[in-house]
């Protein structure tokens, strides 16, 4: 398994991936071939035997406090192996790179699949988008990490779990050490942030 940054020729082959993992509101080939060559963007993909099985997107406008996780998408035979969570992990790691401090993200109220990912990293639900997926007419969940307490409790996990972290096949996140499931606490705090920039989730 290789995971790495995507780059415009990838297109074709996330949008093989997109049109599959989301039959009804698909970006088009324009936008997310505007998504892969932002500067405020970043890609990541995986693959298998030279075979991309999945990607996802980070939008993170230079300077600012807030970012978005745009998407994630894994293949539908390569799911349930960790794959979804170290794409994520490798969004959350590049928004702290570029100092974000909240990243937010919408999710369908009836994809308790992604909804699950998203809390056990610590994304806490923030408010709701009546109506926000069309035409399948469906609520959006906006969630917001803080994502210094993301950083912190991965650093306690690492300490505390070094020498698992190394047999664990979630450790492929780009540009990171060999890490562990972070397992985080769900945030309680109260938030107002909104949303920033097109989530799409
Ligand atoms: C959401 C998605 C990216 C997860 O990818 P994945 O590689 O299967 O996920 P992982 O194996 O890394 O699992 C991560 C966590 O997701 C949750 N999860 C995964 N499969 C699940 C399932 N069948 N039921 C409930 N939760 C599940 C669990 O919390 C899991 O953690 P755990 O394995 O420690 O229990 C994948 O299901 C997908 O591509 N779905 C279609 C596209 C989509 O809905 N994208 C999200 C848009 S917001």
């Amino acid at each position: 398994m290789v995971t790495r940054t995507a780059t415009v020729d990838d297109l074709d082959a996330i949008m093989a991936l997109e049109r599959t993992s989301f039959p009804t509101d698909a970006w088009s080939p324009a936008m997310m071939r505007e998504e892969l060559a932002s500067p405020h963007g970043w890609y990541v993909v995986v693959e298998e035997t030279g075979r991309l099985v999945g990607y996802a997107g980070l939008r993170a406008v230079r300077g600012a406090r807030d970012a978005d996780i745009q998407t994630i998408a894994i293949a539908e035979a390569a799911r349930g192996r960790g794959r979804g969570r170290a794409l994520l992990t490798a969004l959350l790691e590049e928004a702290v790179r570029r100092e974000v401090h909240d990243v937010f993200l919408e999710v369908r109220a009836d994809n308790p699949t992604a909804q699950e990912l998203y809390l056990s990293e610590g994304f806490a639900e923030v408010g709701r988008r009546p109506r926000y997926y069309q035409p399948d007419d469906v609520d959006a969940i906006v969630m917001r990490l803080d994502l210094r307490g993301w950083s912190a409790r991965r650093a306690e996990a690492a300490d505390g779990a070094a020498p698992r972290a190394a047999e664990s096949d979630r450790s492929h996140g780009i540009g990171s050490e060999a890490s562990t499931d972070p397992r985080p606490v769900h945030s309680s705090e109260s938030v107002t942030s909104s949303a920033s920039g097109k989530g799409w989730c």
